[in-house]
Parts: C-alpha cells; structure tokens; sequence
C-alpha cells in the first residue's frame, strides 16, 4: 500500500453517497473545527451505482476517484479506510469484500440485514484482523455523555427501569412513497429495529446492559405505500417495535429495560430519547430538547429533578464556543474522530464507536423479538 504525503492524514473511501455518505463529505470538509483530534482525515474517493449522486462528490476538492464500481475503490492504493453506507441486504457481500481487499472499515448498521449475517461478518473480521467500527453517533451527543457517565457513577442506587427510543413520524403520512428502507427484501425483516435499532442498543450495551429475555411487540400500520409510478407497493416491514426485555444486575433480576424504535411516533422528527430511574439518582435526555438534561437526587424524602443547560461538551474539543448548540452534523464528526483516534490507538479513554460485538448483540436481541412477536410470548436472548 503507498503512504500518503502525510503520514497523519487517513484517506477514506465511501462506497454510497446518499444521505450518509455525503453527511461524512461534510464532517471530513470540516475536520479543521476539531481542536484536539491527533488524526487527520480526507474523502478521496467514492463509489455509488448513481451518476447523479456521484456527481454530487465532484464538487468536494479531497475526492480524486469516483467509481460506479465499488471494486474500483477497493483496488485504490491510496485508500486506507472504507465508510459504507447502502441498503442492508448489501452489507454482508460489500463489508467482506472490503476485508478481503485489506481496508479498515467505518459499516452502517444494522451490520447485515439478519443475525446470521451478522456472524458471518464478525468472523471476516476475525479471520481478516482489520479495525471495524459500527456507526452509531448519538452517544457523541454531551447530553448522552452525561447520561452515561451519570449511569456509571454509582449515585443511581437499585435500578428500578431503563428506556432507551428512536422515534420517527415522517411515515404516518401514507402518502409518502415506498423506499427499501420500507421493504424486507432490503432492510430485512428486522424492519424498523434494522433502521434504529443500534442507536437505541449503543449505550445499554456499552454498560453492560443486555437484555436477558425479552417480550416484543411489533406493529405494522401501514402495508402498502405509493411505488412513485402512479401504483402502489407492498410496505412489509415493521413500522413500530417495543422491545420488553428483562436485566440482571448484580443482585437485581428482571429490571425492566424497553427499547422503542418506532416510524409511526406522532409529531417527532428524529427524537432520540434515554433514560435510566434509580432509587437514589436518575437521569433523563432526549434530543428533543437537545440542550437540556434531567438529573433526579433523592435525599430522605426529598426527591428533585434538576434541569440543566448543556453547552458544546462534545468528547473532542472544537472551535465552536462552549456556550453554544450540538446538532447531528457535530456529533457525526465526533463519532468519526473517535473511530479514527481508536484505530490509530489514541482513543486516551474517550467513548469509542460500537464494537461489531455490540452490533452482533444487537441483532441477537433483535432475532429474539422477532421470535418472541412470532411465538406470542417472552424468549430468552440468545
Ligand atoms: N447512522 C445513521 O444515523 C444513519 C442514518 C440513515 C441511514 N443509515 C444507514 O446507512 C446506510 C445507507 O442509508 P442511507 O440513508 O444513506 O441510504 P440512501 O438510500 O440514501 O443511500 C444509499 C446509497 O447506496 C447506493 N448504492 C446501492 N447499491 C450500491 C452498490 N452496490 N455500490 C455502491 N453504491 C450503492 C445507492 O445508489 C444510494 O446512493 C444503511 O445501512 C442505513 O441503515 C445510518
């Protein structure tokens, strides 16, 4: 592999540059923002089967190599590592290519559209020794920060619940023409779990948090959208998932842990929501209201929840003032500078990208809703 002029400077190639490839351009043609980041990074090259969203990609100066062939990018020298972002049912042939051809790997989520291909994929990994990471940013966000730097404390007591959402609502519009993300073929049968379902899972599995047993349930409402041609199309995945699941902590068994994932939520556009209630201390953010977080304190009989104001608290130091707001492009630029600083071993205990461990535990959690939806009744998570 040639080396680059500077030996600093990771050169990443996306293979599809649609909504989430061009969101990486964006935190890459702003790394300069990022104050304390020893790592630098460009956008070389990209791979999309469209020429329009390729074209998109010229206007960015770093990029030298467009390819509707994503082997082409494979086969560049001058790419070190790899951020894919494309249909689910792609995932497991496109990831282990890009093992195979010896780049380090940034992968969407879910990380294969079903757990058997999940596996398939960990043991690629394994058998390749490449650095991978599952993208998941909200974790990046302070409030989340926060959250789990609250919920590792040991200020919460006896846990008495935990809920970790992802709720959408641009689909309770019936209107809205059918995409793959709404079809099983592509995005799996998992459906929306597929869609959001790592972002909810990210932080209950960093702190150890998987569920042992879990009651799902499933929803679907709306089953055929407009194919865009003027007829309809079947619309056959989840829209709506609640995950029931049941904790071991210690000396606590079964505390009750819902991870909600849903398309259909009335009125919310990306809300991301986490909280952990405790007997003695609890805590409470939701990107609804991204700058506020909720900490709860018991003291006697005195029980308060405090609102505080959170500024720009994002892992890594930026330009941007303190006293200012975190949006989804930040906290995507986070996320890429931890995955950079951790394959280049500098993390220095900062919060890391999920493990394709927790991505595969994701999907064993996800099968066992699948199972217990099926079956009428609470299966253990295998
Ligand atoms: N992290 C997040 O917040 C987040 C948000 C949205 C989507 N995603 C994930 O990102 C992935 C992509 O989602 P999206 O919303 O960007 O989808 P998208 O439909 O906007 O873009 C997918 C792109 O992949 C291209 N493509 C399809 N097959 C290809 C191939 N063989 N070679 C090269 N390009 C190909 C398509 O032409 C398209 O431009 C999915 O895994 C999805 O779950 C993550």
């Amino acid at each position: 592999m040639s080396t680059s002029p500077d030996s600093q400077c990771v050169r990443v190639g996306v293979i599809g540059g649609g909504l989430m490839g061009k969101e990486a351009a964006s935190a890459f043609g702003r790394w300069f923002a990022l104050l304390d980041v020893p790592v630098r990074a460009e956008l070389v090259a990209v791979a999309d089967l469209s020429e329009p969203a390729l074209d998109w990609f010229r206007q960015v100066p770093t990029v030298r190599h467009l390819s509707t062939d994503y082997h082409q990018i494979l086969a560049d020298p001058d790419v070190d590592v790899i951020y894919c972002a494309i249909p689910h049912h792609l995932h497991e042939k496109v990831y282990c290519d890009i093992l195979d051809a010896g780049k380090d790997l940034l992968a969407e989520k879910p990380f294969g559209i079903d757990l058997a291909s999940a596996r398939r994929i960990v043991d690629k990994i394994a058998a390749t020794g490449r650095f991978v990471r599952c993208s998941s940013e909200f974790p990046f966000l302070p409030g989340a920060q926060r959250v789990i730097a609250e919920a590792s404390s040991g200020r919460l007591g006896r846990i008495i619940e935990i809920v970790s959402a992802f709720h959408h609502s641009s689909d309770l519009n019936p209107d809205k023409p059918i995409n793959w993300k709404r079809q099983v073929k592509y995005c799996g049968e998992i459906g929306v779990m597929g869609d959001l379902g790592m972002h909810v899972a990210h932080i209950p599995l960093r702190l150890g948090w998987k569920p042992r047993r879990v009651f799902a349930q499933l929803s679907q409402i709306w089953s055929q959208r407009p194919d865009g041609h003027g007829g309809m199309a079947d619309c056959d995945t989840w829209d709506n998932a609640l995950i029931h699941g049941e904790l071991d902590l210690g000396d606590q068994t079964g505390i009750p842990m819902r991870w909600e994932t849903k398309r259909l939520s009335p009125g919310a556009t990306n809300t991301w929501f986490v909280e952990v209630l405790g007997t003695e201390g609890g805590v409470r953010y939701s990107t609804a209201e991204p700058k506020t977080l909720w900490t709860f304190r018991r003291n006697g009989n005195t029980q308060t929840w405090t609102r505080e104001d959170l500024g720009f608290g994002t892992p890594y130091k930026t330009i941007t003032g303190g006293i200012f707001e975190v949006g989804f492009p930040d906290v995507l630029q986070q996320m890429w500078a931890a995955f950079l600083c951790e394959r280049a071993d500098a993390l220095e205990g900062r919060f890391g990208c999920a493990t394709p461990e927790e991505a595969l535990a994701s999907h064993q959690v996800f099968d066992a809703a699948l199972r217990s939806h099926k079956e009428g009744r609470a299966v253990e998570v295998n």
